[in-house]
């Protein structure tokens, strides 16, 4: 029996990820190509539903890539790959958009809120089909188990509908996947506002925490970040949730429990904790960072190990979309 299969994606949308990224998917993706079959990818289609400069995006595509290999995913074991080398993507997404109530896809609230923040009427068609594209992504790679952030657990319930409904209606055909979601880390908050999720499209610079930030500018924001009335260092969301967001960074990066940096850090002030916390960020991202940049150096070799990856990509990705075609009723081009 072949090993469970995870597949997930991330946007080439940033110069960096954030730590929002960093704890909620990519390290959860380090983790589980150990004992699944996994698939990476880099989401350059998904991209381009909002305008994308074209020199940039391949630039970015590229430093998004180089940052997943120098955060630990390993070529020997998961494939990493770059969406728009994989044309079945969009040919499946054709395919599922057909199966999408229109009032069904206007429900998703991500597409809600980006499109609040452009007017409606400016957002893209691509921009509404997003979620239908990112259902195509997973299904394509028959795929059980999503590591995502909590902000993608709409998108993964349209994507078992749509999987429950192909099936009901031409046969099983594709794996009905679940949200791998790891509650402490799924929604990192803005250390300005503790209120919203650490996001490049919603946050201030000063809120952010870039995984390949300089270590001086990650210590600045971190001794500015918000914390809240009073002094006592405890996990409490209502009423502490600076100070909570700061603790769940410490105890992500440390493997310490809450409770724990709680007795640790009692009787301390913010100022101590803040500093320590500081430390164990850069001590994180700091090899991340020197990694990232060496695989960068060599762009050639970058390319020849996305080229790799689309290898394997692409066996899986042909084999499922036959089947599809199949099913649905098109002729065999021969
Ligand atoms: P994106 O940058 O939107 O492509 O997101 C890539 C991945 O990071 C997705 O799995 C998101 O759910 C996750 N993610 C984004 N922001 C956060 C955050 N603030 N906390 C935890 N996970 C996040
Ligand atoms: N929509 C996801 C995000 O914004 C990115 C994504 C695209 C994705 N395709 C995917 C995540 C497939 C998981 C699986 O973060």
């Amino acid at each position: 029996m072949s090993a469970n299969r995870v597949l997930s994606g991330i946007q080439p949308t940033a110069d960096s990820f954030h730590l929002g990224n960093y704890l909620g998917a990519i390290r959860q993706w380090v983790t589980l190509q150990e004992s699944y079959d996994a698939f990476y990818c880099v989401v350059d289609l998904h991209a381009i539903t909002v305008p994308q400069d074209p020199a940039l995006l391949r630039r970015r595509s590229r430093v998004a890539a180089a940052q997943l290999f120098g955060a630990g995913l390993d070529p020997k074991r998961c494939t990493v790959f770059v969406q728009s080398h994989i044309p079945e993507h969009a040919e499946l997404s054709w395919v599922l958009s057909c199966l999408t109530g229109f009032g069904e896809a206007s429900r998703m609230i991500q597409f809600k809120d980006k499109s609040l923040r452009s007017g409606a009427d400016q957002a893209s068609v691509g921009l509404f089909t997003y979620p239908i594209l990112q259902a195509a992504d997973i299904l394509l790679y028959q795929t059980d188990q999503v590591p995502v952030g909590e902000d993608q657990r709409q998108h993964l319930e349209l994507t078992r509908d749509l999987a429950q409904r192909f099936n009901h209606r031409f046969g099983r055909t594709f794996v009905v996947p679940g949200p791998y979601i790891v509650a402490d880390v799924a929604k990192i908050a803005d250390l300005q506002d503790p209120s919203v999720k650490m996001s490049k499209s919603s946050s201030t610079p000063q809120g952010i925490i870039d995984v390949l930030e300089d270590p001086a500018s990650i210590r600045k924001k971190i001794s500015r970040a918000v914390t809240d009335m009073g002094s006592e260092i405890r996990a409490d969301n209502e009423a502490k949730p600076g100070v909570t967001n700061l603790l769940r960074i410490y105890a992500a990066l440390t493997g310490t429990s809450l409770e724990a940096l709680e007795r640790q850090y009692e009787g301390s002030g913010y100022g101590a904790f803040k500093k320590d916390l500081a430390d164990v960020v850069v001590d994180a991202l700091a090899p991340v960072r020197e990694r990232t940049e060496e695989i960068l150096a060599d762009e050639a070799e970058l390319d020849r190990m996305l080229a790799d990856g689309a290898g394997r990509a692409r066996e899986v990705a042909t084999a499922t979309m036959a089947l599809v075609r199949d099913r649905v009723g098109f002729l065999p081009a021969r």
